[in-house]
């Protein structure tokens, strides 16, 4: 109650085939000279050709600039030399199309046009002093909701750890959401990048940061994923699983980006750092020790988790109920052959524990929405449990 909510979004356009219309939108952002920053997987599935021909209709001129990388996150350095190009040739439009990693990059580029230091320089809330560039954002895979968020994740070398640019300056200017184009994206990364949307639904839902919008938003997000991930998993083709998990998926970033995530996304960072985990099985590993953390202070909204996953919780106690969530979760993983501990990872060094809870108690960005407070010692205890 009493919360004053600021709903931030990019203009989102929504629906098969809307690729075609990234011409229109670049010309309505007063493009004329464009750096498109994509993967290899883009140009292979033909996508790159149809991105340059819509914008050289439009009478704008395009420089491709294909990204990859050795970790499965972006190494700084990446989006730096990125910028140094753009500057060069007065770019006026970042386009960024691809997996998360990729909107990240693109995102940043476009910060780091505007912003004169290094990309180590702006982790942390609201660091960033200037807007970025316009930026047009296409996601290729239906999960991280980076097309809708204020956020960059990147690989901080120097300490091997994952760290995050949360500022409003970085907010794409418009996200263009095409389920065709995810079409083509493997079975283990829809299963990966489709978890972590549900957590980017259900993580902030049982925080603090909740509010009544991203709410009902996030009920919706969770009742869809839960339907459809395994059907998108089982079946990439299947257009109609595709269509509703790029919607899911899109529900989930707008709460990702209005409520944040908290304990399980502060966790994960340091085992993804360490042992280059993906991000979706690096939240899967430890969703279960968090979730039954701080069930005793959101035990009725886990009750609503549990029944927009399609659980009865007629006749149970809200204790038994809230606990449907976690089986319901757990069924989820199971069938989309993610782990669901570290020990599933093959993590099993306990000594290594300490570390990880200082590393992940420095994450106070994400942690302060935490609906229980936590010590090291309290975050070594969830580690502890997760093997
Ligand atoms: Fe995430």
């Amino acid at each position: 109650m009493n919360k004053i909510i600021n709903f931030q979004t990019p203009s989102i356009i929504f629906g098969m085939d809307t690729i075609h219309q990234v011409g229109i939108q670049a010309k309505k952002l007063g493009a004329k000279k464009v750096i498109f920053i994509t993967g290899s997987n883009v140009q292979k599935n033909g996508y790159v050709d149809k991105i340059v021909a819509a914008l050289e209709k439009e009478g704008i001129y395009i420089k491709v600039e294909f990204v990859s990388r050795n970790t499965p996150e972006p190494t700084t350095d990446i989006p730096e030399k990125l910028s140094e190009i753009a500057k060069k040739m007065e770019a006026d439009l970042i386009i960024g199309m691809g997996g998360g990693s990729v909107l990240d990059v693109a995102k940043m580029t476009a910060a780091l046009v505007t912003n004169p230091l290094k990309v180590r320089d702006y982790f942390g809330k609201e660091k960033l002093p200037n807007k970025c560039i316009p930026t047009i954002m296409i996601p290729t895979t239906a999960g991280t909701g980076s097309e809708v968020t204020k956020h960059a994740i990147f690989l901080d070398e120097e300490n091997n750890v994952k760290k995050a640019v949360a500022s409003s300056n970085i907010l794409p200017s418009v996200a263009i959401i095409d389920p065709m184009t995810t079409v083509t994206c493997p079975p283990k990364v829809t299963a990966d990048s489709g978890f972590d949307a549900f957590l980017h639904a259900a993580e902030p839902f049982v925080s603090k940061a909740a509010n009544p919008l991203t709410d009902v938003i996030a009920l919706k997000a969770i009742s869809i994923i839960t339907k459809w991930l395994g059907v998108a998993y089982a079946d990439g083709e299947n257009l109609e699983a595709r269509y509703n998990m790029s919607l899911g998926c899109l529900l989930a970033g707008l709460v990702l980006n209005n409520s944040g995530t908290s304990l399980v996304h502060a966790l994960a960072y340091p085992i993804g750092g360490e042992y280059h985990v993906p991000h979706g099985p690096s939240l899967s590993c430890l969703v279960n020790s968090c979730f039954e953390y701080i069930m005793i202070a959101k035990q009725d909204r886990f009750v609503e988790i549990a029944k927009a996953m399609g659980e009865n919780t007629e006749g149970l106690s809200e204790r038994e109920a809230a606990n449907l969530a976690l089986t319901a979760i757990n069924d989820m993983l199971k069938k989309l052959n993610m782990p669901a501990s570290l020990s599933d990872l093959n993590i099993s060094d306990k000594s290594r524990v300490g570390r990880w809870a200082i590393d992940g108690y420095s994450e106070q960005r994400l942690l302060s929405r935490s609906a229980r407070r936590l010590s090291v010692e309290d975050i070594e205890k969830i580690y502890i449990n997760a093997f």
